[in-house]
C-alpha cells in the first residue's frame, strides 16, 4: 500500500495526454500496490497563483507575525508541501508548452521549494529534504524528443529532474507519451509510453 499523489497540469482534462498516461500509470502502481491511496491535484482547475513579493516577504515572516494575507499565502505552500511529504510516490503530468513546463505547474514548483522547508544549505553545500520518493514524470508532447536533433529543445524533462533531485527527490523516472500532435503517431503514443516502464 502506498500513498500517491497525481499532480495534473494538462489543460484539457480528461483529453489531455499526460493526463491519460499519468492516469495509466496509477492504474499500475495501484495493481502493483494494492490498496493504495490517491490525491489528486489538478493545478489547471484550480492554479496556484504565480508568486509575488508578497509571497517571499511571507515566506519569511514568523507565523505570529503574519497578516491574514501572508498568512494565506504561506498555508497555499505549506499545503502543497504537505501533500508532497506524505506520498510515497509522486506522478507529475507534465505537458511541453513552449520547450518547457506548463505556467500552472511551474507555479507549484515556486510553492513546494522553500529554504529550510524543502532544501537547505550546509556546509557540504545545499541538501534536498524531500527524501525516500519515487517519481513519475508523465510527460506529453507533440513532437519527438527522445532522440534525434530536437532532443536539445526538451527542458521538461532535464529541468524538472534537475530541481526535484534538488530538493532531494533523486528517484526520478520520465515516462513520454511523444507525437501527440501528429495523427499517424497520437493513437499509439500513450500505449508505447506504457510498454517501456516498469511499475
Ligand atoms: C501552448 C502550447 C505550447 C506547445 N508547445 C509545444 C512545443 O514546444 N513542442 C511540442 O512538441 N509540442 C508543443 N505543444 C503540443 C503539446 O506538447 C501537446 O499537445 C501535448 O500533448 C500537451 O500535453 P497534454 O496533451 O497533456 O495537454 C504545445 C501545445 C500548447 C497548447
Amino acid at each position: 500500500m502506498k500513498n500517491i499523489l497525481h499532480i495534473i497540469s494538462g489543460l484539457n482534462e480528461d483529453s489531455s495526454f499526460s493526463v491519460k498516461l499519468g492516469n495509466a500509470l496509477i492504474e499500475k502502481l495501484k495493481e502493483t500496490y494494492p490498496g493504495s491511496e490517491v490525491i489528486v491535484r489538478n493545478l489547471a482547475k484550480e492554479q496556484l497563483p504565480h508568486l509575488q513579493k508578497e509571497n517571499l516577504i511571507a515566506f519569511s515572516t514568523p507565523t505570529d507575525n503574519q497578516t491574514k494575507e501572508q498568512f494565506e499565502a504561506v498555508n497555499k505552500s505549506e499545503e502543497a508541501i504537505q501533500q508532497l511529504l506524505d506520498a510515497d510516490i509522486i506522478v507529475i503530468g507534465a505537458p511541453m508548452y513552449n520547450f518547457g513546463i506548463s505556467s500552472a505547474l511551474k507555479a507549484w514548483i515556486d510553492h513546494i521549494a522553500r529554504v529550510g522547508v524543502t532544501f537547505r544549505y550546509t556546509e557540504n553545500g545545499p541538501e534536498g529534504m524531500v527524501k525516500d520518493k519515487k517519481v513519475y514524470i508523465a510527460m506529453a508532447t507533440g513532437g519527438f524528443y527522445s532522440q534525434g536533433e530536437m532532443q536539445s529543445y526538451d527542458f521538461v524533462s532535464p529541468y524538472l529532474k534537475t530541481v526535484l533531485g534538488f530538493l532531494g527527490m533523486t528517484d526520478v523516472e520520465v515516462v513520454l507519451a511523444e507525437g501527440t500532435s501528429i495523427n499517424d503517431t497520437k493513437e499509439q503514443a500513450v500505449k508505447k509510453a506504457l510498454d517501456v516502464v516498469s511499475v
